[in-house]
Order: structure tokens, then sequence, then C-alpha cells
């Protein structure tokens, strides 16, 4: 059966040849995992009058495709461990024709057997991954079963600690694709770096037949670009383009046909540069500042995992009604409509891996998880001209093990993966020394964007005025993003000003706000913000009973959309910023 881990998935499945497994999965519920050993996808029929089976997925539960299975049944509500998935589905084999099963994304672990046979697993909740299914799939009948774990791993990413539900499952689409036997595999199709006129880019076809005829065709723009690929199936693009420039006033995008002797994929692509020049970020050529807010996956309202293009398109529509012009995705790559509803809207993406706090960088194998994610968040992404950040962890300690080798390292694959995107890694390393913050991280020599967390006014009381706060910067040639920021609010909860944090209440909240307005004009090199968050999310780690209930509440709305004080704070703010 040779190498069992899932293959990284073919680029823009969304413009494949695609049959759709989502709908109602039968399920066997498995909190103590005893189904690997009663190997449960086998799913053995009775031959004789003594034989009996303690398990089926006949007359068991069902659940939906996509969807985290914590929301669908109260006793799953909290559940961390295994949950098996059972679709039967029709397949024709036919000849010269390949077939995959893709997924959007299973959290955490998944194993998937086909036809009773195991074919493959995946490690990471928040990307994407494929099987190759032509020689297992049967003409007719099939079944197609998924062992969703959700467990933390002391070596996983995230690792066992982190502050977000832990929403398992499959939790977004699942398809099969059908290829030839030699497909567009990925492109890159996007501006080359500081310019704004001329396209650089690739194409990879995999297969037999590597050797191909390549054609790009840009309509709009009556490009007919055409190439070859190399005996490795890799094609070299290199043309100039007059473009009209996506740009959040104006997000333009371009229908693209990528074509091959034997496959073709159209996708839509728009088309902008993204530079830094000192302390400055450079959208096409202008400084730009980035109006941000952090989103987690969850729609709120109904307090799950956020699946579909409508949950995206809340999410989207309340950033861009705080004025946002920037969508920090925390702490993980989120679902594909989310990263093509903020491109279309005019949102720019900060797209992120879960390398998140307690990393353990020196356990054998880890390096490699942070790496195979990194991969597969950029070649999922890497045509989004939205997605303008690459961020490669999130507060993570240089006094763990190995770390600083190892964001080094990332750092570097990342630049070799896409060299045309900011790239950062967010600190909260820095020294607070009466008022004066001291920003320092050995990994910011390697990285594009200073990006810092700090909650002062709620985890780190003011030192004096807000005004009065003074910035130390070790890299003060670089643009900085105060990429979190903010306090606690449970909506509702009006007592009139207040300096208590412990009144839970929107007043303290607003009087943060209120604070770190006043101080974010006396931060150098300021380019950005992202104040935490954009609604309130659920997190087990939040046991406040009266005022958090599982719930981490800095967000400006509530889970239920509501505006707290704070919000008009922020929307003022970012009114104020031309
Ligand atoms: C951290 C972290 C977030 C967390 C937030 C908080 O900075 O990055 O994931 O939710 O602080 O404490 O609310």
């Amino acid at each position: 059966m040779g190498n069992l881990f899932a293959q990284t998935a073919m680029a823009n499945v969304a413009a494949r040849h695609t049959t759709s497994l989502n709908g109602k999965w039968q399920a066997i519920i498995d909190p103590t995992d005893v189904g690997t050993w009663r190997q449960v996808w086998k799913e053995p029929i009775a031959q004789k009058k003594t034989d009996f089976f303690e398990y089926s997925f006949e007359g068991g539960p069902m659940l939906n495709v996509p969807g985290d299975f914590n929301t669908q049944m109260p006793e799953l509500t909290y559940l961390e461990g295994t949950v098996w998935y059972k679709k039967a589905f029709q397949s024709t084999k036919n000849t010269g024709k390949r077939l995959f099963l893709h997924f959007g994304a299973v959290n955490y672990m998944a194993t998937v057997y086909l036809n009773g046979n195991k074919i493959g697993s995946h490690e990471g909740g928040f990307t994407p991954f494929q099987i190759e299914i032509t020689d297992f799939v049967k003409q007719g009948d099939n079944a197609l079963v998924v062992k969703a774990n959700n467990q933390r791993l002391k070596d996983g990413i995230p690792g066992q600690g982190y502050d977000w539900f832990n929403y398992g499952g499959i939790t977004r689409d699942v398809n099969l694709i059908q290829t030839n036997d030699t497909y567009i595999d990925d492109y890159c199709i996007q501006l080359k770096k500081h310019s704004k006129n001329e396209v650089a880019g690739w194409v990879k076809v995999i297969g037999s037949n590597l050797n191909q005829n390549v054609r790009i065709i840009i309509p709009e723009m009556n490009i007919n670009y055409k190439t070859k690929t190399k005996s490795n199936g890799l094609a070299e693009v290199t043309f100039k383009a007059s473009c009209k420039l996506w740009s959040p006033e104006n997000p333009t995008l371009y229908k693209v046909i990528i074509q091959s002797e034997t496959d073709t994929v159209s996708d839509e692509i728009g088309f902008r540069s993204i530079e830094t020049n000192g302390s400055k970020i450079l959208l096409n050529g202008k400084p730009i500042f980035f109006k941000g807010v952090n989103i987690h996956e969850e729609a709120a309202l109904k307090a799950a995992k956020a699946t579909s293009e409508a949950d995206a398109l809340t999410l989207l529509t309340q950033a861009k009604e705080l004025g946002c012009n920037l969508v920090r995705l925390a702490h993980y790559p989120h679902n594909e409509y989310m990263v093509k509803l903020a491109e279309k809207m005019g949102i720019m993406v900060w797209d992120e891996i879960p390398v998140y706090q307690n990393i353990e960088f020196s356990t054998p194998g880890v390096t490699q998880k942070m790496s195979l994610m990194l991969r597969e968040m950029i070649k999922r992404d890497r045509n989004r001209c939205g997605v303008v950040i690459w961020s490669i962890a999130n507060e993570t300690y240089t006094t763990t093990p190995g770390r600083d080798k190892a964001l080094i390292d990332l750092s570097k694959e990342c630049r070799q993966l896409d060299s045309t995107r900011l790239i950062t890694t967010v600190t909260c390393n820095q020294g607070y020394d009466k008022n004066t913050v001291n920003v320092w991280d050995p990994i910011f020599n390697y990285v594009d964007i200073i990006s810092v967390n700090e909650y002062i006014g709620w985890y780190v009381p003011w030192q004096g005025k807000p005004e009065d706060t003074k910035w130390k910067l070790v890299n003060n040639d670089k643009p900085v993003i105060l990429s979190e920021f903010g306090g606690e609010a449970l909506y509702g909860n009006k007592v009139g000003p207040t300096d208590e944090a412990n009144s839970w209440s929107e007043e303290y909240q607003e009087q943060i706000y209120k604070d770190q307005t006043e101080m974010f004009q006396h931060v150098p090199n300021l380019a950005g913000l992202c104040p935490w968050i954009l609604a309130d999310f659920r997190s087990l780690s939040r046991l406040q009973p009266v005022y958090q209930k599982g719930w981490n509440r800095k967000g400006l709305l509530s889970d239920k959309g509501e505006k707290k004080k704070a919000w008009y704070v922020m929307k003022k703010y970012y009114e104020s910023i031309k």
C-alpha cells in the first residue's frame, strides 16, 4: 500500500470535475477509541448464528458534513476523541481517468478507509488534503469510512493548550475529484515582486505525460500566453500585463484560464503588489495602513464552527462595518469561502498556521508538521491576491528549546515558497519597564513585519498615561502591527464609568480602547492594527461563571452580534485614518 500519508491537495478544487460527498453521514461515537482495535471500518456481516458485532453504522446517529461534531449532539459538546463517519457512494471506473478524495479539513487527526481498507491519514485540523483512490475504488457501491479524532497532542500543531474551542470532525467540504491521467496540480499566477505589470509564475502538471504545452489565457487582458513544461512537469510563466490592480477600493479580479494538453483549470485572480519600504507597507506602490480585526472561524450566532460562504459573509460584513480593510484569520487557515469572499469584498487577508504558544519545537517530527501545514496553506491560497501576509507563529517563546531555529528555518521556507508576500511571526516576548515597552525577538531579523500582541489595560496595567507609553523596537527599520490588544466585557453589562477590570463591564473595555487609541499615536513605525477580537468566541479555558461561561468576551461584538461600547471607539478610530 506504500506511503499512507495523504498528499497535499491539488490547487483550486472548486474549478475541478467534482462530486460532492457533503450531507448526512452515518456515525459511530467512540469516546474511548475502541473502534480501532474493533476495526469498525471492516463492517463484518454475521456469517453464522453465533456471530454478533458490538458496533454498526446502521441504526446509528447521522452527522452533517461539513460541520463540527461537538454542536450536533448534546452528548458530543465537550468530546475530544473519536467519531467514525461513513458515507456510501456510487462510482464508475473510467479508463484513463484518476479519482481523488479531497477533504477541505478534518480536525485533528484523520484516518481514511475505503471498502474496508486503510488508504491514508492526515494530521492537522485546518488545511486540505487528498488521497488518490483510482486503484481502490470499485465500480458501483463504495463505502468510505473516516476516523476523525480531535484529541490534543503534546507534539501537535497546536499543542495541548489553546484559547479557542476544539471543534472536531469533518469540518469542511468533501469531494470526489476526477482528473485525466496527467492534470494541473498547482500554479502560481501573480505579479512579480515589486512589479505592477509583470506576471511571474509557473504551472505544475502531475502524471505520466509531463512534457506538455501550456497556455495562460486572460480574455479581458487579451493575454494568450504559451509556454511548455520541462521534464519535471513545471512550466515557467512570465509576461507583461497591463491590468487594473486589485485594492480594497477596487477589488478587481480577472478570469484566468490555465490550460495544459490534458487539463484546464479556470480561476478568478487579482493582481496587486505588496511590499515594505523601511517602516512603510506599500500596496501597489502606495503606503497603506492595515485597519484589521482578528476573527476566529466560528459562527457565533450558531455557537458552532463556521463552514459556509454565508458564515463567511456574516463575519466579513461585520468586519467591513467596523471599517476594516484587513482580517487576521486567527490562528489557523480558515475555510476557502472566507479567503475568497474577503478578496471579492476588497478585504486583505492575514493567513496563519497554528504554531501557537507552547509548541514542542525540539520534539522529533514537530518541525516537519509545521512545514507541511505551511506548504498546505500556501498551496491553497497562493493565487489569492487578497492574502497579503503569511504568519508562521503566534506568541511562541524564545525560551522554548528549539523555537528560534525552527522559526528561522520556517521563515526561510516560507520565503522560498512565496517571495511575493509579507511574512511575519507574532511576538509577546516584549518587556515592560515602567511605561516603556521593549520589543525584541530574534525572529524579527527574518520577517518583514514586526507583529506584537499587547494587552496593556487588561493583562498588563497601564504604567502612567497611555500617551506617555514609550515603545522601544530593536528592529526599528520595519513596519509594526499591533496584532492583538483589547479586554473583556459582557455585552449589556453597563455599570457606568469604572476603573475596575473585575466589573467585566462595557465601560471598562471601552476605556481600554480609548487608552489604546491614544497610545497608538506614539508607537513608532505603526503600520497596522488588529484588535482582539471581532466577536466573543467559545473557549473552554474561560471559566468565569457569570461573565464568561466558556466564552472569551474580548469581542467588540457579543456572540449575538451586538455592538459593545468599545466597537464605536474602534470604528471611529478607523474612520479617522485616511
Ligand atoms: C492571546 C492569544 C489569543 C487569546 C488572547 C486572549 O494573545 O493570541 O489566542 O485568545 O490572547 O487572551 O484573549
